[in-house]
């Protein structure tokens, strides 16, 4: 038997590689979007058509998942939404579609996954994903920046509630990482500019996002609760900008 793991967002980009990941290291996965065409068939991956903003849905599927061999062990929120646009041409429906689907569809899983915890008593791991844009704004963000220092915030609140009963907290701050989101989201010129900003000179590939969640969702970070991860390439730790050739 093993336990399982919800993925929200599973169906593409980090989400998709998540579910490959944590299935390959012997989850149950249960892999819930609001479109579940691109999912991949197996007996240990469930996908549930599902919207992580809708609070019946996500019960519904996280109860499902606990009922699911050894139980419910992870959830890993990857659904997310991203609108850029100036301050000043946000519009409010915008601004809280991204608060909607990124804060409140991460506080919405990690609630219910909390309660079959508690309730099954054998602890857990919540992994939630925030964005570099969480920890320091960026330009044409307001939403989407705004919601994912929510999530950070969200985290830590978890990890200092649930830590008694054994539940784990963590959140993964991605560096741009090369999925279908960005690349309707980022016309070439902005992605140069991004290139330029990374230390390690390129966008992250969606398999070394999941590797990091793969270690904070299972049993090799037993004592890492409350922390964020910037998965980046060094984009938070570097300049910025480079005085000359590369070395
Ligand atoms: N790609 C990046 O550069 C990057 C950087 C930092 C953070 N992130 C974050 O990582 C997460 C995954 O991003 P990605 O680039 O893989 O995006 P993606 O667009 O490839 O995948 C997002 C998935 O979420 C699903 N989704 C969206 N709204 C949903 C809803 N309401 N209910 C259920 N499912 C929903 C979509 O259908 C899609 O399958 C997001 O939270 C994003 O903000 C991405």
């Amino acid at each position: 038997m093993s336990r399982s793991v919800v993925v929200t967002g599973g169906a593409s980009g980090i989400g998709l590689a998540t579910v490959h990941r944590l299935h390959r290291e012997g989850w149950h996965v249960v892999a819930v979007d609001r479109n579940t065409d691109a999912l991949p068939e197996d007996e240990r991956i469930t996908p549930v058509l599902a919207d992580v903003t809708d609070e019946t849905q996500v019960d519904a599927a996280v109860e499902a998942a606990d009922r699911l061999g050894d139980g419910l062990g992870a959830v890993v929120t990857c659904a997310g939404v991203v609108r850029n646009a100036p301050v000043t041409e946000t519009t409010l429906a915008d601004f809280r579609r991204s608060l909607d689907v990124n804060l409140t569809g991460t506080f919405l899983v990690c609630r219910a996954a909390a309660r079959v915890m508690l309730q099954r008593g054998a602890g857990g791991s919540l992994v939630t994903i925030s964005s570099v844009s969480g920890l320091r704004g960026g330009e044409q963000r307001a939403g989407y920046a705004s919601s994912k220092g929510g999530v950070l915030a969200l985290t830590q609140v978890l990890a200092g509630e649930l830590g008694p009963a054994g539940i784990r907290a963590n959140c993964v701050a991605p560096g741009a990482t090369d999925t279908p989101l960005v690349r309707v989201a980022q016309p070439p010129a902005v992605r140069d500019a991004v290139v330029a900003s990374i230390p390690l000179g390129r966008y992250a590939h969606t398999e070394e996002i999941a590797a990091v969640i793969a270690f904070l969702a299972g049993s090799e970070s037993t004592f890492v609760t409350g922390q964020t991860w910037c998965v980046d390439g060094g984009q938070t730790a570097g300049p910025g900008w480079r005085l000359g050739e590369k070395p």
